[in-house]
């Protein structure tokens, strides 16, 4: 005999307007995101005429936070939270997205970014599998596909969204493990180990350290290439390397060409060392996580012309696709070659095979849906939007290259796709560059000068050393920068640096 329905019992869920639910009833939902949207569109229009830095200790922000407060006990009222803490955050922060920040290689993020990132955590896919995010994997996949075309690879290409440039390099650098040493190595652990032997320019970025540490290949397998006048790598030092390891019997797994160095913005020749690791069946990778979307440029440097030669490339688009943090992309010739670095099928998980399960292509297991601010702006722009953007961002660092080399107190150094380095010299000093005691307080001088830019918030600039000088450097990854900013720059620059050279002087 046939049970009768059983009556739904009524919801027994509290009231989503109390302080003990983190659920929102639509209206509350409604009026706090249209304020906090005001608000943002509000610090958004007043970047410009905000200092770059906050320029407070982290004793003064610890103070701001109460940070030594215990856990509240109690709920607090959202409306007055998310005030306070967006007065706070547009107070109290460095603004790379101010038009005068150009340290490192954080762009200006996307408003389209900013509005994706609200979307994608109101769905929350979980992009591990495709039954968790329909939709979200094929729009990753579809953004593979397009970061791919951008860079002019093979459409063919696979890869997937990381967090940022170490982890898209450290997952090529895993892939390439497994090609060199067989796939026991991911049960055996280092194989081959003791043997591998991974060659980089001396330029390139400190993930090579971590990745070489973390995969348990090591750092010893790295072998640091020479640079030539031009900072990039050395293909006659490299070709001898390799040679003399394989003589020795060791295992090369990979060579490195960087595309966009992060101190200079310097292009290995890539097609060089693409011939070499083909006749040496090498896995060729190019880190490309700074300057690869310049590859959009008809008159980029032309090797960047030639990545579609690499069994991998990293690109940041949290860098110059200019999408919020984080965002990195993997992109691999051989979309296998990751399935047979990563997959692994527990028993508890059982996703079916028939479309990209992100799980089996990368380290993560859960992953959010990073891929949305990078597809939505890609559509924005298009194409044509971004080659716009990175030709300005490049024409910006010319400008500053161009003013700083007229200006009698800069030494200009090098200019590479979008970043220019340079120094301060106070005109007496002039004649006594090169003299060793000279270059010591030159390096201190500028060292200062750095320092004392950042806490002033007039202007953001970082450093590099290039052949033991330590140098100024503008890097432009910024669609808000214009002519004006840059202009304003060496005055900004030679004011201070006056300042700082009187001050050792005179302590
Ligand atoms: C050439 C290069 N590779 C890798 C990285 C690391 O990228 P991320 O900071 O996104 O991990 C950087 C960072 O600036 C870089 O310039």
């Amino acid at each position: 005999m046939e049970t009768p329905a059983q009556p739904i019992p009524p919801s027994h869920r509290p009231d989503t307007t109390s302080r003990h639910t983190l659920d929102m009833d639509p209206e509350t939902f409604r009026a706090l995101g249209h304020d906090l949207v005001d608000r943002i569109a509000g610090f958004l229009e007043s970047l410009p005429r905000r200092r770059v830095t906050a320029a407070v200790s982290p004793g003064e922000v610890r103070d701001l936070l109460d940070a030594a407060a215990p856990l509240p006990e109690t709920g607090r009222d959202p409306a007055q939270l998310l005030a306070t803490t967006a007065h706070l955050l547009f107070d109290q922060s460095l603004h790379n997205g101010h038009p005068r920040f150009l340290g490192y290689i954080t762009s200006s993020a996307a408003p389209m970014g900013m509005l994706a990132e609200l979307l994608a955590a109101s769905v929350n896919p979980n992009v591990g599998a495709w039954t968790l995010s329909p939709v979200a994997s094929e729009i990753e996949a579809q953004t593979v596909r397009w970061t791919a075309e951008l860079l002019g690879l093979d459409p063919g290409s696979g890869g997937l969204l990381v967090s940022g440039g170490n982890m898209a390099n450290t997952v090529a650098f895993w892939a390439a493990r497994v090609r060199a040493a067989g796939d026991a190595v991911r049960q055996t652990g280092s194989g081959v180990g003791g043997r591998m032997a991974v060659y980089v320019s001396a330029e390139t970025h400190t993930w090579i350290q971590k990745a070489a540490d973390l995969s348990g290949v090591g750092t010893d397998a790295i072998r640091w290439i020479p640079t030539g006048e031009d900072l990039c790598l050395d293909v006659d030092a490299l070709r001898k390397a390799i040679d003399r390891d394989l003589e020795d019997g060791m295992v090369p797994m990979m060579v490195v060409g960087t595309a966009g160095s992060v101190s200079t913005g310097a292009v290995d020749d890539l097609p060089a060392i693409a011939a070499i690791c083909r006749e040496r069946d090498i896995w060729f990778h190019v880190d490309g996580a700074y300057g690869a979307p310049a590859a959009v440029l008809p008159d980029a440097p032309e090797p960047l012309h030639h990545l579609g030669l690499a069994d991998s490339v990293a690109v940041d688009p949290h860098k110059w696709l200019y999408a919020p943090l984080e965002a990195g992309c993997v992109l691999v010739k051989d979309p296998e070659s990751l399935r047979k670095a990563f997959a692994y099928h527990p028993p508890y998980y059982h996703f079916g095979v028939e479309a990209t399960n992100f799980v089996d292509l990368g380290p993560q297991n859960s992953r959010g849906f990073r891929a949305l601010k990078v597809w939505l702006a890609l559509q924005q722009v298009g194409r044509e939007g971004y080659l716009e953007m990175i030709a300005d961002d490049v024409a910006m660092a010319r400008l500053l290259h161009t003013r700083v080399e007229a200006h009698p107190e800069f030494e200009a150094h090098t200019l590479g796709l979008s970043i220019s380095t340079f120094r301060y010299v106070p005109p007496e000093l002039r004649g006594r560059v090169g003299e060793p005691d000279a270059e010591a307080y030159l390096n201190a001088l500028n060292k200062a000068l750095q320092a004392r830019l950042e806490a002033g918030g007039e202007v953001f600039l970082s450093n590099a050393v290039v052949r033991g000088r330590y140098l100024l450097r503008g890097c432009v990854v910024n669609f808000r920068t214009g002519d004006d900013d840059v202009a304003a720059i060496p005055e900004i620059v030679a004011r201070e640096g006056a300042r700082v050279h009187a001050e050792l002087r005179d302590p």
